[in-house]
């Protein structure tokens, strides 16, 4: 790393520039977070001891940490760790780091169980099982099947259910979508699939060649997965069942398109204006 100065403020000051240089665009909110983790503080308290020093112990981590980042290693990854709907999720590069817009399927989830008479959910491509663990965890009688077709991903997302002490609500299944979920169906079937065409993979920034590229992919129109679901969420879905679809913006309109026979399809958009969630109705 190139910092040499030693007292925190001067090290976040030294961090943030050589993160700069290294084309890193949330220099100072990196240089600040990764801190935080080798000090074990919140982004507050850090304020309030500026011009404290790093033990050499201390002082060393945070130089690794910060050589990781210049690689355009994402933070989760190098923190093991990131919070998603107020919770905290063990990550590593078996799984999708959970993004902040996957919030609101979350959100509209709850509301819905919230109004409804609903006991349970399939979360379709789990990963570290965020979407999962959190629907447990703010609707404590809900029971949520969670699938993925990644050993690893399901042992990380187990992890993170008994991390957030849900592991009792929670039934976790190795599956390809729907092939190994026999007999059984769903209140509410949600899923943030892989939805990436490979055109727009190649262009996507650094950072994300560090997640697992079955995360991604989704075809080379990036509906291959928005197809499966159309073609079998109804055997998994009871009589006015909900789906709640995470979108690919760039193509929802075609993706809107493949569910034309449910009852009830609605667009919502993210706090971008982007349309990222597609709520239908089985009839
Ligand atoms: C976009 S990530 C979503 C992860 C998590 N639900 C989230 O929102 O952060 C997609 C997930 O789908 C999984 N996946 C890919 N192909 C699959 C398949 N054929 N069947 C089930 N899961 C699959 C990947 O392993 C990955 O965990």
């Amino acid at each position: 790393m190139c910092q040499t100065e030693k007292n925190i403020f001067n090290i976040l000051k030294q961090a943030t520039k050589c993160l700069i240089s290294h084309d890193i665009t949330e220099a100072k909110t990196d240089a600040e977070t990764l801190l935080c983790g080798v000090l074990n503080i919140t982004r507050n308290k850090l304020t309030t001891i500026r011009q404290e020093t790093l033990s050499q112990e201390q002082y060393k981590k945070y130089q690794k940490y910060i050589n990781r980042r210049i690689t355009r290693e994402p933070v989760a990854y190098i923190l093991g760790e990131t919070e998603f709907m107020g919770l905290q999720f063990k990550v590593n590069n078996t799984v999708l780091i959970p993004r902040q817009e996957t919030e609101l399927i979350v959100d509209i989830a709850n509301d819905i169980i919230k109004k409804n008479n609903i006991s349970t959910v399939l979360d379709l491509c789990t990963g570290s099982g965020c979407i999962a663990v959190s629907i447990a965890k703010y609707n404590p009688n809900i029971l949520v099947t969670s699938v993925d077709i990644s050993s690893k991903a399901l042992s990380i997302a187990k992890e993170n259910a008994v991390r957030n002490e849900v592991s009792q609500q929670i039934n976790f299944i190795e599956s390809n979508m729907f092939n190994n979920i026999i007999g059984k169906k769903f209140d509410i079937i949600i899923s943030n699939p892989p939805y990436v065409m490979l055109d727009e993979y190649k262009k996507l920034e650094k950072e994300i060649f560090f997640e697992p590229k079955i995360a991604f992919l989704a075809g080379t129109d990036g509906l291959d997965f928005y197809r499966v679901i159309a073609e079998k969420v109804k055997y998994f879905l009871n009589k006015d069942g909900v789906l709640l679809l995470e979108l690919n913006a760039n193509i929802s309109l075609k993706i809107v398109d493949l569910f034309r026979n449910f009852i009830f399809t609605k667009i919502r958009k993210d706090y971008s204006g982007l349309d990222r969630i597609l709520i239908a109705q089985n009839g």
